[in-house]
């Protein structure tokens, strides 16, 4: 029988819509070879759900991502509402709310690059010449990001005094570390995770918890530790020794960001925030997204890198519809095309380059 996948669509702000759509005829193709067919509806999110709603995560979207089985997110925000306040800024108001609605606790950010890219990366030649593979498994529900409390107050004296809390509880380290086991045995087997157990009580926990988790799962993955300091100037020096880098919300946001620009171009890269929830594939329910951003600088002109959003959706079929083979069809055709010698402007590196639809027909070409 013929597999029906249900999710919903939330393209954005900027670019989102236009790179969107393109992974959509991706996907529309793929399931012609690959027998799927797909039911997707598509909903306002970001500065677009404040223009139309008055709210960056309208309700209407948040019900509709209930119904389904996944979102595929595009990106959010752009300079038109760059002035509100950081509360009520598109990326926060959208992302941290609908995080927290699906549990949506393990974010998992590939660091790829591919060796005929290797020259985009801000590294040393030497450094990255066979590319970079590794994976930043981020915990996205916990720490400081929503730990409370979180408070500015007035003291008596009128000063301003502001709190962020940062929490774990073992539970919540316990799930992202059997995840990046999971992982990790899917790679080569190793761990580093990633604290600040030298000052910080959650991250002796932190520490301790991975440590009997790994002990308990799989003792055969090799784990080490490194303080995030170190962590950050250990990418830079050699991104290369790490296979699944594990570690807490605000540390991951960092890293995740190093990891991105040492892989060369944001255009590339995609993500996966995996929830606690099955959905109705008994499998876990997720929002997949590019990491790159709205670009608004190069919006509504269809030169930008559809790469990103393609692979985002290859992550969808991979971890909420387990369609393995679907999903490594696509990253293979994503790399033939880079393989071709095609190119976005982001990654032309001042040679010739071709517009979103040509990068995304070419993709699509190269489905098998
Ligand atoms: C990310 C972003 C978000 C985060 C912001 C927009 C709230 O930086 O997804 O990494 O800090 O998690
Ligand atoms: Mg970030």
């Amino acid at each position: 029988m013929m597999k029906t996948l249900r999710f919903t669509t939330l393209p954005g702000d900027g670019i989102g819509p236009e790179v969107m759509e393109i992974a959509l005829t991706v996907l529309q193709k793929l399931g012609n070879l690959h027998d799927f067919s797909i039911e997707t509806s598509n909903h306002d999110v970001g500065g677009i759900g404040i223009d139309n709603h008055g709210k960056a995560l309208p309700d209407s979207t948040l019900n509709a991502c209930k119904e389904v089985d996944a979102i595929l997110f595009g990106s959010v925000g752009g300079p038109k509402w760059e002035n509100l306040p950081p509360k009520e800024q598109p990326e926060r108001a959208a992302l941290l709310p609908i995080r927290k609605a699906f549990e949506l606790f393990a974010n998992l950010r590939p660091g790829n690059l591919y060796p005929e890219l290797s020259d985009l990366s801000p590294l040393r030649a030497d450094t990255v010449a066979n590319g970079i593979d590794t994976l930043c498994v981020r915990e996205l529900t916990g720490g400081i990001y929503f730990g409370q409390p979180k408070e500015t107050k007035t003291l008596d004296n009128g000063e301003k005094l502001a709190i962020d809390t940062m929490v774990y509880r073992t539970s919540e380290i316990e799930r992202i570390t059997e995840l990046a086991i999971k992982a990790a045995s899917l790679r080569d087997g190793r761990i580093c995770s990633v604290d600040k157990a030298n000052v910080l009580e959650t991250s002796v926990l932190w520490r301790e918890v991975v440590v009997n988790c790994v002990q308990k799962h799989n003792p055969d993955i090799e784990l080490t530790h490194m303080y995030v300091d170190n962590a950050a100037m250990q990418l830079v020096r050699d991104p290369n020794q790490f296979d699944v880098l594990l570690t807490e919300n605000m540390f991951g946001d960092i890293l995740s960001d190093e990891l991105a620009v040492i892989c060369g171009s944001l255009g590339m890269l995609a993500s996966a925030s995996l929830g606690t929830q099955k959905n109705s594939q008994g499998l876990p329910f997720g929002l997949y997204e590019p990491a790159g951003g709205t670009a608004p600088d190069i919006a509504g002109q269809g030169v930008a890198n559809p790469c990103a959003q393609i692979l985002s959706a290859a992550l969808m079929l991979r971890y909420s519809f387990g369609l393995e083979e679907a999903a490594t069809a696509i990253e293979n055709a994503v790399k033939e095309t880079i393989r071709s010698g095609l190119r976005t402007g982001d990654i032309a590196q001042g040679g010739k380059s071709v517009g979103s639809e040509e990068m995304g027909k070419s993709i699509l070409n190269r489905l098998q």
